[in-house]
């Protein structure tokens, strides 16, 4: 079955082709996939400017981007059949069309000037991400979703983008351009850590899921991006701050001062407020709901921690941002992991999967790889580069909920921002 899928909840205008077969119900067997196209248009340069993302700001970049990446990717697939004009010819459709994309000015123009051009591709679904994200910005996808349903005449399958990113990490390379995802050994907990979400989902079979926690305030990504606002760091600033703390990280290990998050060593749950960083830290921040027994999370106040720290050390050296940036980092992996762990221990997991943008990072994904060591249970993590926003995880939702019959009428597919997993 061949799945487009489309994703613009934030920051990315992104379009994955993939040629897929296999079922998620017969849980015994792996389901294969190859990718036919896959394109991905950042904007964060665009955001930078501003220090964070505006949604309709994002609405417009998507509205501009989506056809040419569009375009690419099906000239990848080797599916652009060109001067196929029939369509075009079809007023009633052209206008049908224009209602559907109303909204979106620039995306409505490049749409009836290229889509009646080529030839239908051979797609059998559309998948595409109706929430949780910036609203604005997913009607855009919707929008173009449902156009290209009417005038092809491919069912939707609505995906959720958190689920994205939790296919995203169970993906498995096979060997070049074939992929598959492995039956999966239930139940599973997964850790949810991105700009939007820090969440912990209890999984007990494919296409089910508990949030058993969250976060209460900011999430782990936001947390980072403001912290690194607050050191005149760039967005986003999850990268940046984690470039410091490496460098400071290199510079205590030569100095042989510093043992590294505390992965609850032998899985006894911390219980400190202070700083593990180093013998004599000048900067000691909160492991914020460390000492609770549920499985929610707060980086606010870690947040505020921060700020207060660093009014008292201005004039702020390199210095003091490199030992602020890895305290930081140091306390948001203990938190983390100490949740992880004891959610791991109460549901007694069978495997850990990890996903979202702040899984990038070298160190919680180190610190998660060890927890789960230490548990004798397999851990999956995406690779780098599809722990950021991407359509092929969104093709792979797709994939999966129709596995489950979980089509949607395409009129009547809306944006959800708050969409939740269940
Ligand atoms: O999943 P994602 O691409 O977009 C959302 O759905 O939010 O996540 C983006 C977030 C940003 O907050 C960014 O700062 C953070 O992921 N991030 C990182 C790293 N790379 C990206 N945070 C910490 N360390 C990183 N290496
Ligand atoms: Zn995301």
């Amino acid at each position: 079955m061949i799945i487009l899928g489309i994703e613009t909840s934030c920051d990315e205008t992104a379009i994955s082709l993939i040629d897929i077969s296999g079922s998620f119900v017969d849980a015994k067997n792996p389901v294969n996939f190859k990718v036919l196209g896959h394109s991905i248009l950042s904007q964060i340069d665009i955001h930078k400017e501003y220090g964070g993302v505006y949604p309709n700001l994002a609405k417009r970049e998507h509205s501009k981007n989506l056809i040419p990446v569009f375009a690419k990717v099906l000239s990848e697939a080797k599916f652009e059949n060109k001067n196929h004009s029939d369509i075009l010819e079809n007023v009633g459709m052209i206008e049908e069309i224009k209602t559907i994309l109303n909204r979106e000015e620039s995306l409505s123009e490049q749409f009836i000037k290229y889509i009646p051009t080529i030839e239908k591709p051979p797609i059998d679904a559309i998948a595409v991400t109706y929430g949780p994200g910036l609203e604005p910005a997913l009607w855009v996808g919707i929008s173009f979703a449902t156009a290209l349903s009417k005038i092809w005449n491919i069912p939707i399958i609505p995906s959720n983008h958190m689920e994205g990113h939790i296919m995203a990490s169970l993906i498995s390379e096979k060997d070049k351009n074939n992929f598959q995802i492995l039956p999966a050994n239930f139940p599973i907990i997964a850790l949810l850590i991105s700009g939007g979400h820090t969440e912990l989902i209890l999984t007990k079979n494919w296409s089910e899921y508990q949030i058993i926690g969250q976060t209460k305030d900011d999430a782990v990504g936001e947390a980072y991006d403001k912290v690194a606002r607050m050191m005149g760091l760039p967005y986003p600033g999850g990268p940046e701050i984690s470039k410091l703390a490496e460098i400071e990280r290199k510079h205590l290990e030569e100095v042989d001062d510093f043992s590294g998050p505390r992965i609850s060593g032998s899985l006894s749950q911390p219980d400190h407020e202070k700083s593990s960083t180093s013998s004599d830290a000048k900067i000691s921040l909160p492991r914020p709901m460390i000492k609770s027994k549920d499985f929610d999370f707060s980086f606010a106040g870690l947040k505020t921690a921060v700020l207060y720290s660093l009014k008292k050390l201005e004039p702020l050296s390199d210095e003091t941002k490199k030992q602020m940036a890895l305290e930081f980092e140091t306390a948001v992996t203990e938190v983390l992991i100490s949740k992880t762990e004891r959610a791991i221990r109460e549901f007694s997991a069978r495997s850990l999967v990890a996903g979202g943008g702040v899984i990038a990072n070298k160190t919680i994904r180190g610190a998660l790889e060890k927890l789960a060591q230490e548990f004798e249970i397999p851990i999956s993590l995406p690779s780098v580069n599809l722990s950021t926003d991407n359509a092929l995880m969104i093709a792979l939702a797709g994939y999966l909920n129709h596995s489950f019959g979980k089509i949607h009428k395409p009129d009547k597919l809306k944006a959800d921002g708050n969409l939740r997993l269940q």
